[in-house]
């Protein structure tokens, strides 16, 4: 792979240290002026006045930031439900729909009845925009199988997706999406415990379990048999968590040591102590809160104020979040909960690579680093929420490859 150097930035911003961000750290990100940054065989070699490479862009004018981890996805998923937003804009609820044959059902249902090559075809058309957002590592989920073999088939469309795209892919099992409608939730949860899990294992198709803990879905309880079942696998457990109502399912993450706790809408003032003592991170997901239109935010101030390890991610589903920006994340994340910019790049790269154990490898502009780089048109990290609908990405770097340049920047790059 050919040496590349991203040269003369207005800026270049990165988070000191090593692991994940917290509190006033959040708000003191380094910020270097006429920066260039070189990598060399994948990884970063040198951060500040580079010298020349076999290829180089200029970025003069613009403001370079590590490559956006996107921590919480759907994806592989196949087609969109725009039908039932559109009922929803008419005062239907999600549980509702989800009641119905709607919801999660649905796009198990289009799953199943699509090919392998149409979900990778679809699957990687989103992780191909997503690129052209910076997005250089992204998550991605089972939970539209709802039968043994259908979420096998999901996460090994997963790891086939992961092989065709730049980007770095971590995969969790979310087979505790929705209760399939031939099984009662305990019944559900223990075959997934014994007859999934363990193969999941085996055949190295996850690094997490996920559940979706609310009234029309699990509860407590089967977080715990879960979390025992994955402890011995060594998966890490992350938790669907207070979207629609409060299940306490915020302070049980944290008690329990799970990775993450994502959503948090109806976490109440106390579980932010819980979850600002430990090291579960809070994953805020504002384009479902943006897409459901609800009025609930997450207390995001509370739990970057408290020391939370805050990260960012779209939750791109075709349901509650058929988001895949993740500048628009940010914009949406400062707009309408409260984040600062440099608060919401920690919570989109560092904080984020926590999420998915990749902390000391992805997320930050240190030598070392894997070189998953961003090149955004705006002179400094103010601008990010500021123009919400414009897409500011015109270079996108995946291991040192230059995997995106926007045509009107065509002209910045020297070979
Ligand atoms: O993260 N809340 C549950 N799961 C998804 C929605 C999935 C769907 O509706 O397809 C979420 O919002
Ligand atoms: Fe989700």
């Amino acid at each position: 792979m050919p040496s590349l150097s991203l040269q003369n930035a207005a800026s270049l911003v990165t988070f000191p240290g090593s692991g994940p961000i917290r509190g006033t750290a959040l708000t003191q990100p380094d910020v270097l002026a006429g920066a260039t940054v070189v990598a060399e065989g994948g990884r970063i070699a040198s951060v500040g006045d580079g010298g020349p490479a076999e290829a180089t862009f200029d970025a003069t004018g613009c403001t370079i930031v590590a490559g956006f981890v996107d921590p919480h996805t759907h994806l592989p998923f196949y087609g969109w439900r725009a039908d039932e937003d559109s009922a929803r804009l008419s005062g239907l609820r999600y549980e509702q729909l989800h009641a119905g044959e709607g919801g999660i059902y649905r796009s198990a249902r289009l799953l199943a009845g699509a090919s392998d090559e149409q979900v990778l075809d679809f699957s990687g058309g989103m992780a191909r925009t997503m690129l052209e957002h910076g997005t250089t590592t992204f998550e991605t989920k089972s939970g539209y199988g709802l039968s043994i073999e259908a979420e096998l088939r999901q996460l090994r469309l997963a790891k086939k997706l992961a092989e065709a795209v730049p980007q770095t892919v971590r995969t969790t099992c979310l087979a505790a999406h929705a209760v399939p409608k031939d099984h009662m939730a305990g019944e559900w949860i223990g075959r997934v415990a014994t007859d999934l899990l363990p193969v999941v294992r085996e055949e190295g198709l996850a690094t997490a379990c996920d559940i979706y803990i609310e009234s029309i879905a699990f509860a407590l309880e089967h977080a715990a048999r879960l979390s025992e079942t994955s402890s011995s696998l060594g998966l890490q457990m992350r938790v669907h968590a207070d979207q629609l109502e409060d299940g306490q399912a915020g302070s049980f993450a944290a008690r329990w040591g799970f990775r993450s706790a994502d959503h948090l809408n109806h976490t109440s003032p106390d579980a932010v102590d819980d979850i600002a003592g430990g090291d579960t991170a809070a994953v805020l997901l504002p384009g479902a809160t943006f897409t459901l239109r609800q009025n609930k935010k997450p207390p995001a101030r509370s739990l970057v104020d408290a020391g939370a390890i805050v990260a960012l991610g779209t939750d791109l589903n075709p349901g509650t979040s058929p988001i895949s920006s993740m500048p628009f994340t940010i914009a949406l994340a400062c707009r309408t909960y409260g984040l600062r910019p440099a608060e919401a790049l920690a919570a989109a790269t560092v904080n984020a690579a926590y999420v998915l154990g990749l902390e000391g490898e992805i997320g930050r502009i240190a030598e070392g680093y894997r070189a998953d780089l961003v090149v955004l048109d705006v002179p400094d990290i103010d601008h990010l929420p500021y123009r919400p609908d414009r897409n500011p990405v015109i270079a996108t770097v995946c291991g040192g490859e230059l995997v995106h340049v926007a045509s009107s920047a065509r002209g910045r790059l020297i070979r």
